[in-house]
């Protein structure tokens, strides 16, 4: 049988077109999305898994993409492990006990086992009612930390470098206590029928090649190593132009590249023995159809036909962006690199 052609990609096997799925595909710039939101909080929606598989199997019916994400956050693994998160409307994620010193990474308690069985049972029903694969998701130990020490979202990321230059030995301790909790999440979403998994390091590109080196590679190669063998594993992060030899060498099969360089050349970079995902601005989703098709064929003509692009955004769909528009992308995508 003919694999699906997301999982060939990611495994570099030819396929009949360039997969595509759009990061955050289920999200507010859909209608069918913001009317379930208007009944549920969104950790609510997070937390009931017949919503949440709604969420994620509609996205793809909409859209006709070639895989589904399972609609969760990266932050949810956080409470678990302490930390009190809430989704305040507007101003992003604010956890209300940040971390700060050595003390706080100890008073971190392991997840408790079970507590995040409400994402495994949303797998399981996604999983029933699609008929492409789904890919299950989890922060990477640098983006969860960034969260936990700045307790939001940042700039600068300015607290959390100077926890790790000011405390190295804390540092590690913490992120040994991510990667361990991650590896386990992702296993459990794996055992639960995730096809494939994508590891979001959004915010690493904040890093120089050097604080990536001694602050991150090695929890992430000890992390991408833990994963059960088999699944193939999406590396992403943004702003990473500098770090996409890093990034090669912590791991993964599939490493993702934003739209601030060519393709090609990030895929000459990476190496032509790994796969890459992207990178289309999310911005070009509001250019006239004609220019976005222009942007679209740019992309391919960069991956050359090669086998082992998965079609994506170089970041989330932004909310603004009309639903015609990315449904006019993923028709474009198929009908271009048709072979
Ligand atoms: O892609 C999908 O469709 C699956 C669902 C998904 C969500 N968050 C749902 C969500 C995924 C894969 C994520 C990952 C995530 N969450 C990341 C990494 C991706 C990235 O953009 O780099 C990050 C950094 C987060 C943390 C997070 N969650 C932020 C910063 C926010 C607020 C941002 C905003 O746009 O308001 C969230 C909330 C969130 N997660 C929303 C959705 C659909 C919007 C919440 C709402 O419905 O009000």
């Amino acid at each position: 049988m003919q694999a699906p052609p997301f999982l060939a990609a990611c495994r570099r096997e030819p396929a009949p077109y360039t997969p595509v799925w759009l990061m955050r595909q289920a999200g507010r710039y859909m209608p069918e999305y913001r009317a379930v939101r208007a009944k549920l909080g969104f950790l609510e929606l997070c937390k009931r898994p017949d919503a949440a598989a709604e969420v994620t199997v509609t996205a793809v019916d909409v859209l006709g993409v070639d895989a589904a994400i399972i609609f969760a956050d990266i932050l949810l693994v956080l409470e678990p492990l302490g930390a009190r998160i809430e989704f305040a409307a507007g101003d992003g994620p604010v956890i209300h006990n940040p971390v700060a010193t050595a003390a706080d990474v100890d008073r971190l308690t392991p997840v408790a086992p079970g507590a995040l069985d409400y994402v495994a049972e949303s797998i399981r029903l996604a999983r029933a009612a699609l008929r492409v694969p789904l890919i299950g998701f989890a922060g990477a130990p640098f983006t969860l930390a960034s969260y936990l020490i700045e307790g939001g979202g940042s700039r600068s990321f300015l607290r959390t470098k100077r926890f790790m230059s000011a405390d190295p030995g804390a540092w590690d301790a913490l992120m040994t206590r991510l990667g361990d909790a991650v590896r386990d999440y992702v296993n459990l979403q794996i055992a639960a029928g995730a096809e494939a998994v994508q590891l979001f390091d959004s915010w690493v590109g904040a890093l120089s090649p050097a604080d990536y080196r001694r602050f991150v590679l090695p929890h992430m190669r000890r992390l991408i190593a833990g994963i059960t063998p088999g699944i193939p594993v999406i590396h992403f992060g943004t702003d990473t132009a500098g770090l996409l030899e890093c990034q090669r060498a912590a791991g993964g099969d599939v490493i993702g590249v934003d739209w601030r360089i060519d393709l090609d050349v990030a895929w000459a970079r990476v190496g032509h023995d790994v796969a890459v995902q992207g990178n289309l601005d999310p911005a070009a989703l509001f250019a006239p159809l004609p220019e976005l098709r222009r942007r679209v064929e740019t992309i391919l003509g960069q991956a050359a036909g090669r086998p082992g692009h998965v079609f994506n955004l170089g970041h989330g769909i932004l909310p603004e962006t009309p639903v015609a528009h990315a449904k006019a992308l993923v028709e474009m995508v198929h009908e271009l690199s048709s072979r």
